[in-house]
């Protein structure tokens, strides 16, 4: 198998805050979750605020601690003390949703990104130097010998993503993880930051977890989809396949809400809504039934994910359309 990236039935509970740790104050934000990335792919994880999107890349990193379930890296499974935990390190760079998470504003943008090359103890300080420039290059950051220069606050919005994605590749990584990288831009500078992701990713053949909120970039960037919904992957699949034949129902509410107001659309829309207004957690069963307009007497058995299409899975136990 060519995968770079493979997790299995990865599981984070949190307790609300403040509160005492009993079932109802659990957060389920990454329940039994389990997919793999390809060299090469960029693998999307979508779905709304609060799904659990970022529990999964902070798990990937290491820099939380799952309660089960493995993490593994080519091939390899990562544990704390691990060599293999130094490999993802250095082999999966992480792109932060806003910049200022990733960058420190009191220095200047060439010892910015540096910094993972000093960190690592990855060649001396001219090599540094030179591979600084180099990436800013790449990520179209002109004239380069002055933004080395410069501090955060000096450049615009999309300049700091820019300065983000360059240190990220300063360690030639063989994947990114990009939290939400274009979802705090302007829109018009958004597309430009996708087209250049993903011209250095055909370049080097980087893999991606590419993670939003926007199916719209999801369809421009990616090849395979992971819908979250609670905490659980509610329908994977081929981008395009899931996009444009969604097969769960919260996936056709989620591409409801984007699509042309089409009389059928806003029949179905409104259906959800009506369902919509519970924010209680559902502790057994189907987690989006209190949401479905589908739903039947099964759904307060857990359904799993089964499968439509060659890699195309769903879990719903309704088979619409
Ligand atoms: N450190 C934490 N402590 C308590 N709850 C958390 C913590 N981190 C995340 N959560 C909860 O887990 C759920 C998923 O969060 P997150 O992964 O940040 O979602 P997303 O990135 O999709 O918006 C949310 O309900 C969030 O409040
Ligand atoms: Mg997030």
């Amino acid at each position: 198998m060519n995968e770079i990236i493979r997790i299995e039935h990865l599981k984070k509970y949190f307790t609300k805050k403040g509160m005492f740790e009993k079932e109802s104050n659990i957060v389920r934000a990454t329940d039994d979750i389990s997919f793999s990335v390809k060299k090469g792919e960029v693998f999307v994880l979508a779905g709304e605020s609060g799904s659990g999107k970022s529990t999964i890349a902070k798990l990937i990193l290491g820099s939380i601690k799952q309660d089960s379930g493995k993490i593994f890296f080519e091939n390899q499974e990562i544990s704390e003390n691990s060599v293999n935990l130094e490999k993802i390190r250095m082999g999966c760079q992480m792109i932060h949703q806003d910049p200022y998470d990733s960058i420190n504003p009191r220095m200047k943008i060439g010892d910015i990104i540096s910094e993972p090359l000093e960190i690592h103890n990855i060649g001396n300080k001219n090599e540094r130097k030179k591979r600084v420039i180099e990436v800013l290059h790449e990520v179209k950051l002109e004239p380069a010998q002055e933004i080395v220069k410069k501090y955060p606050h000096m450049l615009s919005g999309g300049q700091r993503q820019r300065v983000v994605l360059a240190r990220a590749l300063s360690l030639k990584p063989k994947a990114i993880l990009a939290d939400e990288p274009v979802s705090m831009l302007d829109v018009s500078i958004r597309a430009e930051m996708l087209e250049l992701m993903q011209e250095l990713q055909r370049k080097y053949n980087i893999s991606f977890i590419y993670i939003t909120h926007d199916l719209a970039t999801a369809r421009y960037f990616g090849q395979r989809i992971g819908i979250l919904y609670m905490g659980k992957i509610v329908e994977i699949g081929p981008i395009d396949q899931v996009l444009l034949s969604p097969k769960h129902p919260y996936t056709q509410a989620l591409i409801d809400a984007i699509s042309e107001p089409d009389p059928e659309n806003l029949k179905k829309e409104k259906e959800i809504r009506i369902k919509d207004p519970s924010n209680i957690d559902i502790l057994k069963g189907c987690r989006f039934r209190n949401r479905c307009p589908y739903v039947i007497d099964k759904c307060t058995v857990e359904p799993n994910l089964e499968k439509i299409d060659d890699e195309h899975y769903s879990a719903c136990h309704v088979k619409i359309n």
